[in-house]
């Protein structure tokens, strides 16, 4: 496995693979690598000659009081568990790189960034499809790959590469949970032991309303109601729920009452500083 920093050499290494007819798979990341990451590489791994994981923290998709300081970091770790599932490439770039000094152009996927979490980040989503277009263009991937856990990125950057005709399959992977259902995601290591324990709640409180979709309740305000009603019960920490929505799973637009297509049930809370989300398909 090699580490490749510098984006001539990853884009040469890039076009000389394709050149040489093979074929390329993406794992975009931030670090701090866990099993959901990991199963992003394995199905990767699967599909293509060489598998190119991307570790990154990109700060333009963060907001000025977000938690850009506070991202767990640890290269080394992340090193050895990429060269143990098998990855080919790691390509570290640095900021100074993909942000040289006036650096001016962004990519914005329009209409489904506004809604969940784009509402509570404004400018997150432009932050997110800016770095994943630059992603592209240097390591030019035959297929990416991408967590169900970001319901809403995955969508947007699905809707980016049909917009931008980037010749690239977008495969989404789905969420892999801790074994007391919590999705499994980097900012967990920033809660403390309490709210990590009560964190499972947010997963027991969905599936409680999808169990409710299953024995025939439709109505899109009463299942977002019992999962805060859930929660209520359940958290003795503060915690804050940003927002818990119904979505048409493929438009990805709200439904508001009678659910009559596939759904998704969204939410995001912030617990002790930390901004936890997760979604449930019904
Ligand atoms: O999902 C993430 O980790 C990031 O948003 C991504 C796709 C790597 C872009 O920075």
């Amino acid at each position: 496995m090699q580490q490749i920093k510098n984006i001539v050499e990853i884009q040469d290494f890039a076009l000389e693979s394709r050149r040489a007819g093979k074929t390329i798979a993406l794992v975009p990341t931030m670090g701090y690598l866990h099993d959901g990451h990991l199963m992003l590489m394995k199905k990767a791994r699967e599909k293509a000659d060489l598998v190119i994981v991307s570790i990154f923290v990109n700060p333009i998709q963060f907001g000025p009081n977000e938690d850009l300081d506070r991202y767990p970091q640890d290269l080394e770790g992340d090193l050895a568990k990429c060269r143990a599932v098998g990855v080919d490439v790691v390509f570290t770039p640095t900021n100074e790189d993909l942000y040289p000094d006036l650096f001016q152009t962004s990519v914005d996927v329009k209409e489904i960034s506004k809604g969940l979490c784009g509402a509570g980040r404004p400018g997150h989503f432009q932050g997110v499809t800016t770095v994943v277009s630059k992603l592209f263009n240097l390591t030019l991937p035959n297929i990416a790959f991408f967590g169900e856990k970001d319901f809403q990125q995955l969508a947007v950057i699905r809707r980016m590469v049909i917009d931008l005709n980037f010749p690239i399959e977008i495969i989404g992977v789905p969420i892999v949970r801790e074994n007391d259902g919590l999705a499994m995601s980097s900012r967990n290591a920033n809660l403390p032991d309490r709210e990590r324990k009560e964190a499972a709640n947010i997963y027991q409180a969905l599936s409680q309303a999808k169990s409710l979709y299953e024995q025939g309740n439709r109505e899109s305000d009463q299942l977002c109601r019992a999962v805060l009603n859930q929660l209520e019960e359940k958290f003795e920490s503060p915690y804050q729920v940003e927002y818990i929505k119904l979505y048409d799973a493929f438009n990805l637009t709200e439904i508001n009452g009678l659910i009559t297509t596939p759904a998704v049930m969204l939410i995001a809370v912030h617990l002790s500083g930390t901004r936890l989300i997760d979604n449930l398909q019904l």
